[in-house]
């Protein structure tokens, strides 16, 4: 109910008074006021005026599920959003979620992260306040070997975000990192459970790097953030809205499948092509030009003696990026 208050505070004009809340949501005014009382002690300012109702002065800066559901347009993803204070892994968490049923478009968020993952079994580091740890469960209808569309749309969701919300100029280092410039912004791990033929869900997690002025040295040389970036604190709550509206816009409306349009956007965004690449086969490194994406979202590499190989997982580095 609370996000439902603040939705309608959000998109009124004026005061809204207490009956008007209670009547739109079929609940009693002790109960509207309830929940005004406990959105303020979650930072909402609220301003209360007799005779005239409520109004909407602001909303909390940190990370909060009603203050990004009040920007949503979506129809699944996002229904369900659950702010964590802290968890180990946000991924974890939403598998554990999705075997006891959740329903396709839970969210979930941390603002810390304690053993956040990375791909290719690395970490994630996600401090307080400083990045934000996102996943997304979905229940696609398809069988596991269709699922590999999946990563590269909501790196393009990203990428969109990011260009709208933060008017940077974002791309996508295939497969799964979104980078400004020569840096990395985003890193996407997606993992799956399933029967033998059928998907029983994916859980894809989104790692941003919002506030960092300084990385870990380790990483230091190919990480950025929104803030170094922009020189700008985003509001987070509205920027995760986005996020989640455009992967609504690139996952659910494709139906989690590339098709001639999304591969041409994709394409355009993506780092990886018109690039020198080098990836690994067995013990060989292999180098050649980036030159398309297909259908499954592979990255297809023109060799040096004029055949394209196909590369659909592991480590790819291009060159001039990291
Ligand atoms: C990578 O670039 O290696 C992928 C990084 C993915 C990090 C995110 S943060 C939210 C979610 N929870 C995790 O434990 N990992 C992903």
């Amino acid at each position: 109910m609370q996000d439902k208050i603040v939705q309608l505070l959000y998109n009124a004009a004026d005061y809204v008074s207490g009956q008007q809340i209670s009547d739109s949501l079929g609940v009693s005014r002790q109960a509207v006021n309830k929940a005004v009382k406990s959105l303020r002690e979650k930072g909402f300012e609220i301003d209360s005026v007799t005779n005239k109702g409520y109004m909407l002065k602001s909303t909390p800066t940190y990370l909060c599920a009603e203050a990004i559901q009040c920007h949503l347009n979506t129809k699944i993803i996002g229904k369900s959003i659950t702010v964590l204070d802290t968890v180990g892994s946000t991924n974890d968490y939403l598998k554990e979620l999705g075997a006891k049923g959740a329903e396709a478009g839970t969210v979930v968020i941390a603002r810390e992260q304690t053993a956040g993952k990375g791909r290719l079994g690395r970490v994630w580091q996600t401090k307080k306040d400083d990045g934000i740890a996102l996943s997304l469960l979905l229940r696609p209808e398809l069988a596991p070997s269709e699922i590999s569309a999946i990563t590269p749309l909501s790196g393009l969701a990203l990428c969109r975000a990011i260009n709208d919300f933060c008017m940077l100029d974002s791309r996508i280092k295939w497969p799964n990192d979104v980078i400004v410039g020569k840096k990395k912004l985003v890193g996407i791990l997606t993992e799956m459970s399933a029967e033998f033929d059928k998907v029983e869900f994916t859980v894809t997690g989104i790692g941003i790097n919002v506030e960092h002025t300084v990385f870990p040295e380790e990483i230091a040389h190919k990480a950025t953030s929104i803030l170094l970036e922009t020189g700008r604190h985003i509001d987070q709550n509205k920027f995760v809205a986005t996020v989640l509206n455009y992967l609504e816009q690139e996952l659910v409306m494709n139906r989690y499948r590339l098709n001639g349009q999304t591969v041409n956007d994709y394409q355009t965004l993506c780092a990886s092509i018109g690039r020198q690449v080098t990836f690994t086969r067995g013990k060989r490194k292999i180098s050649g030009m980036g030159v398309s994406i297909n259908n499954n979202g592979e990255l297809e590499v023109m060799l040096s003696n004029g055949t394209v190989a196909t590369v659909n997982s592991g480590e790819v580095t291009v060159q001039g990026i990291y």
